[in-house]
């Protein structure tokens, strides 16, 4: 099995999920460190290489801040193009819940194409579309403390869902046959971003003031109106708060996210 974007917050869950049930994975990633396979989707080099006698691709890989475009779309189809050559027999992709009702949002335009790049594809595949990880939201919650005054968007709906519930997800996905969409993923509960943050506020003991601030614009709109839930889709059982507090370190007095190693 060849795991893309094994490196990062989500990959490497999915690596080690795998590796716990006895699979052997291997990892795509451009560092080419050690028991790492280099490749680029951004430029497609070493992707053929990568695919060699790979039955099954989890491709996580992603870069939402640079050329995410040419990375996310067309790196998505030179991969699959490789692997119609060699003749994986199934890719399973991890997308976001909303995609589609907040197009207005750059990242998620490129989301969805490139689902269609997949869906299109010869390959057969699975599609899970999740909902934003308790370590994403903390990374935004911890930036939103900074001022003395916690300015929040009034209304965001979120329901984040613990990483490693959706790594397993991933690779239960990725020992069946191809389902094409699988039902959307979320946490086990929907809170307001002010909601997380008074969660975030009891857990680690401080206090500071929350205003909620209106946002214009059509994709603060769409997350008012619940573009990010799936309260009908299945649910991971790790609540926000859980997350919090199993994580709270009281001799830092911080909560580290998974995303600080790469920040
Ligand atoms: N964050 C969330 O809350 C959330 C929610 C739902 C779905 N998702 C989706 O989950 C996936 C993983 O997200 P994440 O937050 O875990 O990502 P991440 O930690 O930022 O990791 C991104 C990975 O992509 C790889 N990558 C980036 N550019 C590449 C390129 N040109 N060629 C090959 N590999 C490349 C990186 O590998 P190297 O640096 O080693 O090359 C890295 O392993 C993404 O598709 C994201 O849209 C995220």
């Amino acid at each position: 099995m060849l795991v893309t974007g094994g490196t990062g917050v989500l990959g490497s869950r999915v690596v080690e999920c795998l590796g716990s049930g006895g699979v052997e994975a291997l990892t795509l990633s451009r560092g080419g460190r050690p028991g790492t396979v280099r490749g680029d989707l951004l430029t497609g080099e070493g992707l053929d290489r990568a695919v060699e006698g790979v039955d099954t691709i989890v491709h996580c890989a992603s870069n939402p801040f640079r050329k995410s475009r040419q990375t996310d779309v067309g790196g998505t189809e030179r991969l699959l193009g490789a692997a119609a050559r060699t003749g994986v027999s199934h890719v399973i992709y991890i997308s976001i819940v909303g995609i589609d009702r907040a197009q207005s949002y750059p990242y998620y335009r490129v989301k969805l194409e490139t689902e269609h790049v997949i869906e299109n594809s010869p390959v057969p595949h699975t599609i899970l579309r999740a909902t934003q990880f308790h370590d994403f939201v903390l990374g935004m919650v911890r930036l939103l403390e900074k001022p003395p005054v916690m300015l929040v968007p009034r209304g965001f709906l979120g329901q984040s869902v613990d990483v490693g519930e959706v790594a397993a997800r991933l690779v239960e996905l990725a020992l069946s046959e191809p389902a094409g969409r699988a039902p959307d993923m979320g946490g086990p509960e929907v809170r307001t971003l002010a909601g997380a943050a008074r969660a975030y506020l009891g857990v680690t003991g401080r206090r500071r003031r929350i205003f909620e601030v209106p946002v214009p614009g059509k994709t603060a709109r769409a997350f008012r109106e619940g573009a990010l839930i799936c309260p009908d889709g299945t649910h991971g059982s790790v609540s926000w708060e859980e997350f919090l507090r199993e994580r709270w370190n009281p001799a830092t007095g911080r909560i580290p996210s998974a995303y600080d190693r790469i920040e």
